[in-house]
């Protein structure tokens, strides 16, 4: 397609509601015209965990606006639109509700064409718009909802390499935090105390370490930490501090296993490949310093390019869902019919084994 598009992004999946217009020249070079994002933290945090039901309502409250925002920014009406490019899933369900209906009607009032995006999607793609990374690569996805390893080979071609089979890792962040009577959200809060820590004082358990398949398991060490800390209770500023430098280790060290085992596997499958292999990490984990530490000394041993995109696109947010939009538009996909309707649970790659408790992100305990 050969054409300059230009699509308005809408993104509800989990707590933050966002609205974004992107283009997208016909050489494939992109331009963010806007990018708004609202976060619900504040409404969450005394919960620990993000509330389903506030999250869905904060959703409708905030995201017409938004979307006008978006525009205005942009410079641009709702006629200069070619495509709404809605997240549908994965994610919590009223909030999805909220996005792809909005989506529908605005489809619907302006006679333009849908996508429904999958969010997993967005994050997978991102590193194109920001670094021009031509497939196929590796990308880890660490935030409160999610822990893939995923191949993306192309648009639409994605195979799930690793997933969580019970916490994701930012939820771990955040359950460790909150039994330490650490704020939320939980991962700069660890990554804070543990500065002052001494991560060789608990030997916590590095999950799945040295199994051939690369999924993740965060439970098991949650459940160490909370059997240190009532052990040594009540707890000093320097015993959290340990507890967190630990736990941090421990995460560390297992996601050099999973994650250089995934470089391998990519090495082997594709030992030639355009610019190098690389490995893109997305989601708010990806802010963690020891953790990027960790993947950066890992991509220099296997001679991958460590892509890490600004945060800010890194985490939740519309600019994605819209650049998803303009690659699939772009690659000729069709669009989706005005009956779509939104899934909690939507894999990335429909092959891969449905896991028990992959993504599933609440106030749980
Ligand atoms: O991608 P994200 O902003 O949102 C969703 O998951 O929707 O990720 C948020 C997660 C939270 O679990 C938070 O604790 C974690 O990312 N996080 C961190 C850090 N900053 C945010 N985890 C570890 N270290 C950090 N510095
Ligand atoms: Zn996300």
């Amino acid at each position: 397609m050969a054409r300059f598009l230009r699509i308005l992004g809408i993104e509800t999946s989990c707590d933050e509601t966002a609205a974004a217009v992107v283009e997208r020249a016909a050489d494939g070079v992109p331009t963010v015209r806007s990018d708004v994002v609202l976060s619900q933290l504040e409404e969450h945090s005394a919960y620990g965990g993000v509330v389903p039901e506030i999250a869905a309502r904060a959703h409708v409250e905030a995201l017409d606006t938004l979307i006008d925002e978006a525009l205005k920014r942009a410079n641009v009406s709702l006629s200069d639109i070619d495509a709404i490019a809605a997240t549908s899933g994965p994610g919590l369900i009223g909030g999805l509700l909220v996005g792809l209906m909005t989506g529908k009607a605005i489809a619907k009032a302006s006679g333009k064409p849908l996508y429904a995006v999958n969010h997993l999607e967005g994050h997978a793609l991102t590193a194109r718009l920001t670094d021009g990374l031509a497939f196929p690569y590796l990308m880890l996805l660490v935030s409160g909802g999610h822990t893939q390893l995923i191949l993306v080979r192309g648009v639409g071609q994605y195979e799930r390499w690793g997933t969580t089979i019970d916490d994701a890792l930012g939820e771990a962040f955040d359950k460790t935090a909150k039994l330490l009577s650490l704020p939320y959200p939980g991962g700069p809060a660890v990554e804070q105390a543990a500065k002052n820590g001494n991560a060789n004082r608990f030997d916590f358990p590095r999950p799945l370490v040295g199994e051939a398949k690369l999924n993740f398991s965060f439970s098991g060490l949650k459940t160490a930490v909370r059997q240190a800390a009532t052990e040594i209770a009540p707890l000093t500023d320097q015993d959290v501090a340990d507890i967190c430098a630990s736990f941090q280790r421990a995460v560390s060290r297992t996601l050099k296993d999973r994650i250089g085992r995934g470089l391998e596997r990519f090495k082997a499958a594709y030992p030639q490949v355009d610019g190098g292999p690389a490995l893109v990490v997305a989601g708010g984990v990806a802010a963690n310093l020891e953790i990027r530490s960790t993947l950066q000394a890992l991509c220099d041993k296997y001679g991958f390019r460590f892509v890490a995109p600004p945060l800010r696109l890194c985490t939740d947010n519309a600019v994605m869902i819209a650049w998803a939009g303009l690659e699939r538009m772009a690659t000729g996909v069709e669009p989706d019919d005005l009956d779509v309707q939104p899934r909690s649970r939507w894999p990335l790659d429909a092959g891969a084994e449905a896991l028990l408790g992959f993504g599933k992100r609440g106030a749980k305990a």
